[in-house]
């Protein structure tokens, strides 16, 4: 019953966070954004939220991080908003690559040359190439206000240091892009897609904007706490396949199996995962495992889902 089940995690989630947060030390801070190795390996925070605005949290939950990776899901919302199914998946495919999450293993196999997924970084940046607006600069505002409005919080902002040091380090990135233009996957130049792309990147945020976020999601676009429609349905359904299959990159089997929940992770150790109809949850925990995910928080959501049942397989 969801009442007990708010009541166990009211008084475990401090001690399993702490159980969990020991793991952080098998892992390692991402390194190769300079400034994302200033974050504490250690650091573990939780916030889940309910439909009817109760909310719980431990460990580090008020403190940010930038959203990296799990921006891709809401980059790519927003070009199926902007462009419908069919456009969006004539530039992008819909399969895993088992590969890690900048791997430009496979972008020359296969014809056409489009990214597998656009969950992989060469698949968002086609994504943030498909974002309406005349240029980066409107690009990019449209997708920072559509998050805030996800997110409820019209604060949500850029974290400059952040974004700078991508846009100083990301020559693998750049090779990317460049590859995508040749093949004309590309909808506008270089500069300009990895402009937006490493700013939606660096979108600041904390576990309960996650968990705003991902709440919307677990009630099929519409925000339980306001009424409001954000997204259609159907986009809805495609974000949350995609996360399962990809959404962990190549430890989403794996991470299927022991948690059975959509996710989303990015290289500063955010997650966001949520359990459909019931919770929006937002997770932090800078030390990653081998395949760039959060060592502790993917300890602790595969421990909260197998403790209260949430898997959906
Ligand atoms: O493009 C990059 O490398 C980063 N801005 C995002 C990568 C990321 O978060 C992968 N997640 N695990």
């Amino acid at each position: 019953m969801a009442v007990n089940e708010w009541e166990q995690l009211k008084l475990h989630l401090d001690k399993w966070v702490e159980e969990c947060r020991e793991t952080s030390a098998a892992g390692k801070v991402a390194e190769y954004i300079p400034e994302l190795s200033k974050a504490k390996p250690d650091m573990l925070g939780i916030h889940i939220l309910d439909a009817k605005g109760r909310s719980i949290s431990a460990g580090e939950a008020q403190d940010s991080f930038t959203m990296q990776s799990i921006s891709k899901v809401f980059t790519l919302i927003l070009a199926l908003m902007d462009h419908g199914e069919s456009a969006v998946f004539s530039k992008v495919g819909m399969e895993p690559t088992g590969d890690h999450f900048n791997s430009i293993m496979k972008l020359e196999l296969v014809q056409p040359a489009i990214p597998f997924n656009p969950l992989i970084n060469a698949g968002a940046i086609v994504v943030s190439s498909m974002i309406k607006g005349e240029n980066a600069e409107a690009k990019s505002a449209r997708i920072l206000a559509f998050f805030r409005e996800l997110a409820g919080n019209p604060n949500l902002e850029y974290d400059m240091q952040v974004y700078i040091s991508e846009s100083k380090t990301a020559h693998l990135n750049r090779s990317i892009a460049y590859f995508l233009l040749d093949k004309g996957v590309l909808g506008c130049g270089v500069d300009e897609v990895l402009d937006i792309y490493f700013r939606h990147c660096a979108i600041k945020v904390c576990c309960a904007d996650l968990a705003r976020m991902a709440l919307v999601l677990a009630f099929d676009g519409k925000d339980p706490l306001t009424g409001k429609t954000l997204i259609p349905r159907r986009y809805v359904q495609i974000a949350k396949t995609f996360m399962v299959t990809c959404g962990m990159y190549n430890g989403s089997g794996e991470f299927a199996i022991e948690a059975g929940l959509p996710a989303k992770s990015g290289v500063s150790g955010g997650i966001l995962t949520l359990v459909p109809g019931r919770y929006g949850i937002g997770v932090v925990g800078p030390a990653l495992n081998s395949k760039g995910n959060s060592i502790a928080g993917v300890q602790l959501i595969e421990r909260l889902s197998q403790t209260l049942d949430w898997s959906l397989f």
